[in-house]
C-alpha cells in the first residue's frame, strides 16, 4: 500500500471536532449599565458542536451576523472561547500564541473572504509563499529546493507556469488569481484542515465556479477537512458533503448536503431555500444572493444577540411556532427521513410528529 492509498483509506475520520463552542463578546457598558451594575455580552456563538472529517467539505451556512466567522476564528484558535471544547484528533487543544499557536497552524489553515485584504500590497507572490513555506518548516534545505516548492505551490492552485505570477504583486493579478495564491500560501503549512470563510463571495460570479472546483480538487487529492463557510445555501449543496445551518449563534440544522438542501426540515432553512431562486445553477443563485440578503428572503430581521429570544431563537420569525417554542429551547432531534439528519426544533419532537 502507498502513501496515498493509506491516507485514501482514512478519508471520513475526524480531524478537528468542536463541542458546545461558545463565544461571548463583552459589549463595553454604557452610563445606564454601570447604574445598574450590569455587564452585557453578544452572544455571537453559543453550544455549536461539530466535526470535520479527511477529505470531506463541511458546509456552515447563515446569514450575516449568525456567527460563522466568529466559529472560524475560535476553530482556528484566534480567538479564545468562552466555553467548549476544540479537539485535533481527538485531543483536546487549547493554544494561545507563540510556539504552540503556530504547531496548531500548520495543521489548520485559514482562507478569508477578501484575497486582496489578506496579502500585503508591497510584497510579490514569492515572497507571500516562501515566508509560508519557511515559518512552517517546508522551505526546503537549498535555493533549489525553495524554488522547486514554489513551483509546487503554485501548480496545486493552477497558477501555471508558475514564474509568470512568482514575481507578480498582488494588484497585478484578477480576484480569482489573488484568491488562488490565498489558497496557495495555506497550503505551503501543509494543513489537514482548511477553514474558508465565505472564499469566493467577493469574487466575480463567473469565477467562483473555478475557486470552488479547486476547493473540491484539494479535498480529493491531498484528503484536506475543509470548513467552507457560506450565505449561499445552493452553493452549500454543489459543493459540500454535509451542510449545517446557523442562526442567530446557534446551529439549527445538520446532515448531508442533498438532505437538508433538498428536504430542509427546519423552518429557517425552508425560508432560506424556497427564496433562493434557482438551486440548480449556483451561478444563479450566488448571484440572486448578492441581490437580496437572506433576511429578505427570510422575512423579519435577525434578533439582538445581546438579548436573544429566549427557547428557540427563530421563534420571532417562525410561521410554524408553537407555545413551547419561545420557552424551551429544543435539543438536535433526528429528522428520520436520512441517516443523520437532525434539526433544532420541536416539530420533530417524538409527542409533536404525526400530530
Ligand atoms: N470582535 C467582536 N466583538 C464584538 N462583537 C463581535 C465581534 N466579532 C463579531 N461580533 C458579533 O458577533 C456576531 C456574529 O458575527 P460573525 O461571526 O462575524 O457573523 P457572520 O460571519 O455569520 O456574519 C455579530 O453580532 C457580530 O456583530
Ligand atoms: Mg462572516
Amino acid at each position: 500500500m502507498t502513501l496515498s492509498d493509506t491516507s485514501a483509506a482514512r478519508t471520513g475520520e475526524a480531524v478537528l471536532a468542536a463541542e458546545g463552542l461558545t463565544k461571548h463578546f463583552p459589549v463595553r457598558r454604557g452610563l445606564a449599565d454601570l447604574l445598574a451594575r450590569r455587564s452585557r455580552v453578544v452572544h455571537a456563538v453559543d453550544d455549536v458542536t461539530l466535526t470535520l472529517r479527511r477529505g470531506r467539505v463541511t458546509a456552515l451556512v447563515g446569514e450575516s451576523g449568525s456567527g460563522k466567522s466568529t466559529v472560524a476564528r475560535l476553530l482556528s484558535q484566534l480567538y479564545s472561547r468562552t466555553s467548549g471544547d476544540i479537539r485535533l484528533h481527538g485531543r483536546i487543544s487549547t493554544v494561545r500564541g507563540g510556539r504552540a499557536f503556530r504547531a496548531y497552524a500548520r495543521r489548520v489553515q485559514m482562507i478569508f473572504q477578501d484575497p486582496f485584504a489578506s496579502l500585503n500590497p508591497v510584497h510579490t507572490i514569492r515572497y507571500h509563499l516562501t515566508r509560508a513555506l519557511r515559518i512552517h518548516g517546508n522551505g526546503g534545505r537549498s535555493r533549489a529546493e525553495l524554488e522547486q516548492a514554489l513551483h509546487a505551490l503554485l501548480t496545486r492552485v493552477s497558477l501555471t507556469p508558475p514564474e509568470r505570477y512568482l514575481d507578480k504583486f498582488p494588484h497585478e493579478l484578477s480576484g480569482g488569481q489573488r484568491q488562488r495564491v490565498a489558497i496557495a500560501r495555506a497550503l505551503g503549512a501543509d494543513p489537514e484542515v482548511l477553514l474558508a470563510d465565505e472564499p469566493v463571495s467577493m469574487l466575480d460570479v463567473s469565477i467562483r465556479l473555478g475557486v470552488l472546483n479547486l476547493l473540491r480538487d484539494l479535498k480529493e487529492r491531498l484528503h484536506l477537512a475543509i470548513l467552507y463557510i457560506t450565505h449561499d445555501i445552493a452553493s452549500a449543496r454543489y459543493f459540500a458533503d454535509e451542510t449545517l445551518v446557523m442562526y442567530a449563534g446557534r446551529m439549527v440544522e445538520g446532515g448531508d448536503s442533498e438532505t437538508v438542501t433538498q428536504r430542509p426540515a427546519h423552518p429557517y432553512t425552508r425560508l432560506l431555500i424556497e427564496s433562493a431562486p434557482d438551486p440548480d445553477t449556483i451561478q444563479g443563485s450566488a448571484q440572486a444572493a448578492a441581490e437580496h440578503t437572506p433576511e429578505d428572503r427570510a422575512g423579519g430581521e435577525p434578533p439582538s444577540l445581546i438579548a436573544p429570544p429566549t427557547g428557540c431563537r427563530f421563534h420571532p420569525r417562525c410561521p410554524a411556532v408553537m407555545p413551547r417554542c419561545s420557552v424551551e429551547l429544543p435539543p438536535r432531534l433526528t429528522v428520520g427521513d436520512a441517516d443523520g439528519h437532525w434539526a433544532a426544533c420541536w416539530l420533530y419532537a417524538p409527542d409533536e410528529v404525526g400530530k
